[in-house]
């Protein structure tokens, strides 16, 4: 909104707001945004790398208390205002409060500019497991493959164009149009091709190690910073701390029930998190790939499970759309985040906006695939620009951003929050003293000793 802008405006712009056309709708894009290359990609190898199921547990407990609670406030924040994350702090708390919604703006598009790069890789894969160019090899060759395609110039940056124009296109085509359309059918079918593909991998000969390596939590492995890397990821999984969910939020309907959505889609995302887990770890194991191998631990690995078999080529070329489409999903997410506050604060044509934004983000995606080819050698900390982005986000940007919901959601507009998850008194809420405590209390502590633990130790 303008400073000063006439009244007529403003109430134009309220009647205009889009709202999902269904509850249903409001999950799945939800979900759909929860649901991405955090999950099936960065789950798995995070697992690998912290000492399996030790880092799996703490993980969940921190998505069943602050990560759910959070989410709740969030969405709630969004409801009440019906505005974009700036706008939408300021109404709830007070014009001190936009720089939280700011730093949410900001963090999207920092994310979406090194998430591109990675959906693009999925596009890339799709195509080479459709022409036969992944199907099999041995754990070096599919490992070159994948440093080859990621270490290159031009073709990575090429597919991170693809990637980003299909997530503007839908997010041009507006909330419950364009989002909202994709969503119901995108997220169903993604829940259904992980599941296929689950029970194949579990069925490989010596997956039981893996599903071992899942089950068997490694105590003596957990230090301060397998805790600091779940509950970042928590964060990051669940699109917390950047505003998401305000933003998707603010487009719903009055009478939904936010408590039992946000329950919906924390669920959704550990049940795609901990299946991912499943479908990787037990071919990590089988076809003696190492679990701690980073990155390129989906990329490389999936490509085995499936080779050899009668219809691999298939099951790769499903694997590889199924990566894309949880990876889409939650980029439309993350571009309407600046778009929405774009389009509301400066009165932009959502069009505008979002090519607006598409050009930032595509800048900056650039030295974020070069810095994993030819500009490796740039680094600052000792990472290359794309990790530095990356563990900038999860390590301060999403950690000060949410307890910037906590504190706000806690302590500086409760009744208004609280109003949202109770739908002014008409829901009972029971657990809504403890959610109260997490908000005010829990979150702010741990999510600050998870900050500043690492200068400590
Ligand atoms: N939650 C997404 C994932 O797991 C990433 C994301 C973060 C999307 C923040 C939107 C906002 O991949």
């Amino acid at each position: 909104m303008l400073i000063g802008a006439p009244a007529t405006d403003r109430e134009k712009n309220k009647m205009q707001r889009e709202q999902w056309g269904s509850r249903f709708g409001f999950i799945m894009a939800a979900a759909g945004s929860a649901v991405g290359l955090g999950n099936v990609w960065k789950f798995p190898y995070l697992v690998g790398e912290n000492g399996g199921s030790a880092f799996l547990i703490i993980y969940i407990a921190f998505m069943a208390t602050i990560g759910i609670g959070l989410m709740m406030a969030e969405i709630g924040i969004g409801r009440y205002s019906q505005m974009n994350p700036v706008g939408a702090f300021r109404k709830i708390a007070g014009r001190g409060w936009s720089w939280a919604g700011m730093l949410g703006v900001i963090t999207a598009i920092i994310i979406m500019s090194y998430y591109s790069v990675v959906g693009g890789w999925t596009i890339a894969y799709f195509i080479d497991t459709l022409s036969g160019a992944v199907v099999g090899g041995t754990p070096d060759e599919l490992g070159s493959k994948f440093g080859a395609l990621v270490g290159d110039t031009t073709r990575p940056i090429i597919y991170d164009v693809i990637f980003l124009g299909l997530t503007l296109a839908v997010v041009i085509a507006g909330v419950s149009s364009g989002i909202e359309k994709a969503v119901k059918v995108l997220m169903p079918l993604l829940f259904i091709m992980l599941i296929v593909l689950v029970a194949r991998s579990v069925t490989l000969e010596g997956a039981s190690a893996g599903i071992d390596f899942l089950l068997s939590p490694k105590w003596d492995e957990v230090g301060m910073g397998t805790i600091s890397a779940a509950l970042g990821q928590s964060f990051f999984s669940l699109s917390l701390g950047m505003g998401a969910l305000v933003t998707y939020g603010s487009y719903l309907n009055k009478n939904d029930n936010i408590r039992s959505s946000a329950s919906w889609v924390c669920f959704l995302d550990t049940a795609v998190a901990v299946l991912a887990g499943f479908l990787v770890m037990p071919a990590v194991f089988a076809f003696g790939f190492n679990p701690g191998a980073g990155p390129g631990l989906t990329f490389i690995t999936l490509p085995a499970v499936f080779s050899g078999m009668w219809g691999g080529q298939l099951f790769q070329a499903f694997f590889f759309f199924m990566l894309f489409v949880a990876a889409i999903t939650s980029s439309i997410s993350l571009v309407a985040i600046p778009v929405s506050y774009l389009s509301e604060q400066f009165h932009m044509s959502r069009v505008k906006a979002t090519l607006l934004v598409g050009a930032i983000v595509f800048v900056v995606s650039i030295p974020c695939s070069l810095s994993l080819g030819i500009w490796s050698d740039y680094t600052l900390f000792g990472y290359g620009v794309l990790d530095l982005l990356s563990n900038t986000v999860d390590w301060y940007l999403l950690p000060i951003g949410g307890i910037a919901v906590a504190v706000c959601a806690g302590w500086f507009a409760y009744d208004k929050i609280a109003a949202e998850l109770t739908n002014h008194g008409e829901l009972p809420f029971p657990l809504l003293g403890a959610w109260k405590f997490i908000m005010r209390i829990v979150a702010p502590i741990a999510i600050t000793w998870v900050l500043v633990g690492p200068f400590l130790t």
